[in-house]
């Protein structure tokens, strides 16, 4: 009889509650007990927030999009944000107090849910002893050893979506519309919408942009008899000669990138210099919210069996990843080393220059 602890932490992603669901119903057949942690690790520090899932807690709950057990960014146990008196704020290492905790409730495994942030905290605890196991979740599809992470199919379909409807507006105003979508530093998000909802211009972090490229693309969309264009841009994309634009401080209360405004910096761009009338909008969080895709529904149940087996076999520190065709673990560690950014030899981005759009550099086949 074994007991399993599951935990989501990091923003939230459509598929969250398929890969509970698939652990839950994955970890009963064999007899076992599974916990859920609410709110990251709360459930490791506070008793209320641990709750016992039972096949039946799970009931209907693959097409409900964020995660039943909630989420933070703000719950690091090995840098906890803790208040003073006064009101100050400082950062507290408690992980050996969760590690104390998990052992005398007699868990024998965590199955983390989680992004780079969470995988990287569940590699810490796995290098303290902890029986970790990680599933890849975030809609930027931005971690290496793994194809896909789940989350990400439902966001490019939202932003598709989206993109669908802005070209009936645009068209009928003959405007340009400016589509900032999520991504941190990775392009995915803006490349696959952009590809699959016809942008005329989409511009990703892998590529510096030079906005008389962008210009040039509208202008020649004027000149050969459409008067309207769609850009897309993600979040963390700049301009050759800019920066990426940080809005401050997140939910920490410590320094780090909270992404966006770019979009509206394009927007302004185009407008000054070539005069055309500019909408821009922000996607933001409709991207991270919904009824995951049947694609994420697949990946994500896929996950969460294939973590019950991986608990089965005692296999630690490694996150389960898809590498098509299989199902198959790699080292944590290895997924978290570094961003997993738009590879700008693939097919995907040649796809994108085949098909006319500009990707806000000089694309050596164009003609004009
Ligand atoms: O990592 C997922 C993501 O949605 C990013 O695309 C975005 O930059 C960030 O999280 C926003 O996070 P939040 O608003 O939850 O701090």
């Amino acid at each position: 009889m074994r007991k399993i602890v599951i935990s989501t932490g990091g923003g939230d992603a459509p598929g969250l509650n398929a890969v509970i669901f698939a652990i839950v119903k994955s970890a009963y057949k064999l007899g076992w007990e599974v916990y859920g942690s609410k709110h990251g690790y709360s459930g490791f520090f506070n008793g209320n927030d641990l709750i016992r899932l039972t096949p039946k807690d799970v009931e209907g709950i693959i097409p409900i999009g964020g995660t039943i057990l909630g989420s933070t960014n703000k719950g690091n146990p090995f840098a906890m944000p803790i208040e003073n008196i006064a009101g100050d704020i400082t950062l507290k290492d408690v992980s050996d107090r969760a590690m104390d905790n998990f052992k005398q409730m007699g868990f024998s495994c965590h199955i983390a849910i989680g992004g780079d942030g969470s995988l990287e905290i569940a590699h810490r605890f796995a290098l303290k002893g902890m029986p970790v196991i990680g599933v890849p979740k975030t809609i930027d599809n931005d971690l290496e050893a793994t194809d896909r992470t789940f989350g990400f199919d439902t966001a490019v379909a939202t932003a598709s979506d989206a993109l669908d409807k802005l070209h009936s507006t645009a068209k009928s105003h003959d405007r340009v519309m400016v589509v900032e979508v999520m991504g941190r530093d990775c392009g995915w998000i803006a490349l696959y919408s952009g590809i699959s909802g016809e942008a005329d211009v989409i511009l990703i972090p892998e590529i510096p942009f030079d906005m008389t490229a962008v210009c040039k693309k509208i202008t020649n969309n004027e000149l050969h008899g459409k008067p309207y264009s769609i850009v897309v841009v993600a979040e963390g994309a700049r301009a050759k000669d800019g920066d990426v634009i940080n809005q401050g401080k997140g939910e920490t209360g410590r320094e780090e990138m909270v992404l966006g405004g770019i979009g509206q910096w394009v927007a302004d761009e185009i407008r000054q210099r070539i005069g055309k009338d500019t909408r821009s909008l922000v996607l933001g969080h409709l991207q991270r919210g919904g009824s995951p895709t049947t694609f994420d529904r697949m990946l994500a149940l896929r996950f969460g069996a294939a973590a019950v087996r991986m608990a089965q076999e005692n296999i630690f520190d490694q996150m389960v990843a898809w590498i098509p065709p299989t199902m198959s673990s790699v080292p944590i560690e290895d997924a978290i080393r570094e961003r997993k950014q738009v590879d700008l030899e693939s097919d995907k981005v040649q796809t994108a220059r085949d098909i006319g759009i500009c990707l806000g550099d000089h694309d050596p086949a164009d003609l004009d």
